[in-house]
């Protein structure tokens, strides 16, 4: 390949030579060719079907909106484009908050986002961990100064109210409490109406990530009254990663209001974040054009699809993989398993490694491995946004099969397929009944 592209580059070199049979012209030509040569190939990332926890497949659609001409950040058009992805963001985070918008950054960014306009330091707040996120919520928490309260579940189990009351009584002063809705570490899904009651009865705020469920799984931020909730792009939106969508309650807007001391962070601010979504639009920072228009394509795909139509599409599709992976003897390790992750149990003396290693080379597939307590014995299987179809159930349902075939692993032939089509066909006839 090198050496077709060298020796075609010498071959124009020549032509060019005899044609012009002028010296300035070799002279920049050649310039032009070292220019060229890099030592870099082109390129060209592989095309993968994404099934692990992140990011998900991303539509044509979204890379072509991605791809559109960049515009400045305080041009009108941007700006009318800004507005429109906020009323889109409003709609799938089911809520009338005006503070509703992308911050810069991914998932992570939006935790802090929530966590450092609410949080001042010396502020008592809880934090509820049953994995990795939980547990990042908590650091997030420690590191803007607050006086952290955690109550630690578990791995793979959920909160329970009563804890979350229980720790609210011993410490009266609590100005909010974090949870996650969609543990990715674990694939565990967390009720939230009776925690988000409790939360309020006691005056503290709510703040929830829903990284993992927003625009695949139910989240009415107003019907359950969350005050701060954030999500990333690369997930259930299926689009790259590189935005926080994030939505703030009046309330949450109204304790920003009364802090005694700056917001800690100046970039994530939002008494000035607020003046750059605002109608005044003052500049903060430069924003990040491009992915929003395809953050914009993400929602406006969501929308056609119909929000609802999008979470029981998410639902079937993770009953079809449950179906299969449990016929192939493999078990979920959440108690209440997320429809957008489904985390399992590596079988014993399968070398999880290996598995996604074919998987990804073999079959283009790629899945998530376990992490912290489950690092080596989970494997995390995404069906999120556009990730989450039929074909993709029966792609990774046979492509796991037969590698574990091959590796020893003693299954019935056929039977993971099979109890997936069962369980697509009771769902179609559900559905029509
Ligand atoms: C539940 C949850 N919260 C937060 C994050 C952090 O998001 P990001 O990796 O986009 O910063 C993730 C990422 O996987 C996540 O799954």
């Amino acid at each position: 390949m090198q050496q077709d592209y060298k020796s075609g580059r010498q071959s124009s070199w020549l032509l060019l030579n005899l044609v012009h049979g002028s010296s300035t012209v070799t002279i920049s030509f050649t310039r032009a060719l070292i220019n060229m040569d890099t030592g870099f190939s082109q390129l060209h990332p592989s095309e993968r079907v994404l099934l692990g926890p992140g990011p998900s497949d991303v539509s044509a659609r979204v890379l072509g909106a991605l791809a559109s001409p960049t515009i400045g950040h305080l041009d009108p058009e941007y700006l009318r484009i800004m507005d429109e992805t906020r009323q889109m963001l409003r709609k799938v985070f089911q809520t009338n908050n005006e503070m509703t918008m992308a911050i810069s950054g991914t998932g992570s960014a939006g935790m802090e986002a929530c966590v450092c306009n609410i949080i001042e330091p010396g502020d008592s707040m809880i934090v509820c961990v049953n994995g990795v996120f939980g547990g990042r919520m908590k650091d997030v928490a420690q590191r803007y100064g607050a006086n952290v309260h955690s109550i630690e579940v578990d791995w793979g189990r959920g909160i329970r109210p009563e804890q979350v009351a229980e720790a609210l009584k011993s410490l009266p002063a609590c100005k909010a409490v974090g949870i996650v809705h969609a543990e990715t570490s674990t694939g565990e899904h967390q009720p939230l109406e009776e925690i988000a009651n409790i939360v309020h009865e006691h005056g503290a705020l709510l703040v929830v990530d829903a990284v993992t469920s927003l625009g695949g799984i139910d989240l009415p931020v107003d019907q359950l009254g969350i005050d701060a909730c954030y999500s990333g792009t690369q997930k259930c939106l299926s689009c790259p990663p590189g935005l926080a969508p994030v939505t703030f309650s009046e309330r949450a807007l109204e304790a920003i209001d009364h802090r005694k001391s700056k917001v800690t962070s100046w970039y994530l601010d939002v008494t000035m974040l607020r003046n750059y979504w605002g109608s005044d639009r003052v500049y903060h920072h430069t924003a990040p054009v491009n992915m929003t228009y395809a953050l914009r394509e993400s929602l406006k795909m969501i929308l056609e699809e119909g929000l609802q139509a999008r979470i029981e599409r998410h639902t079937r599709h993770h009953q079809m993989l449950r179906a299969g992976l449990e016929a192939m003897g493999l078990s979920y390790i959440p108690e209440h398993s997320l429809t957008t992750l489904n985390a399992v149990s590596v079988p014993d003396g399968v070398d999880d490694a290996a598995v996604r290693k074919r998987l990804l080379h073999d079959f283009g597939i790629e899945i998530g491995a376990g992490l912290g307590p489950f690092k080596g014995k989970a494997w995390r299987i995404g069906l999120m946004g556009s990730s989450s179809t039929v074909r993709n159930v029966t792609l990774v349902l046979s492509a796991l099969e037969t590698i574990m075939r091959d590796m020893g692993y003693a299954l019935t032939p056929g039977a993971a397929l099979a109890a997936a089509s069962d369980a697509f066909k009771e769902l179609e006839t559900a559905a029509g009944a």
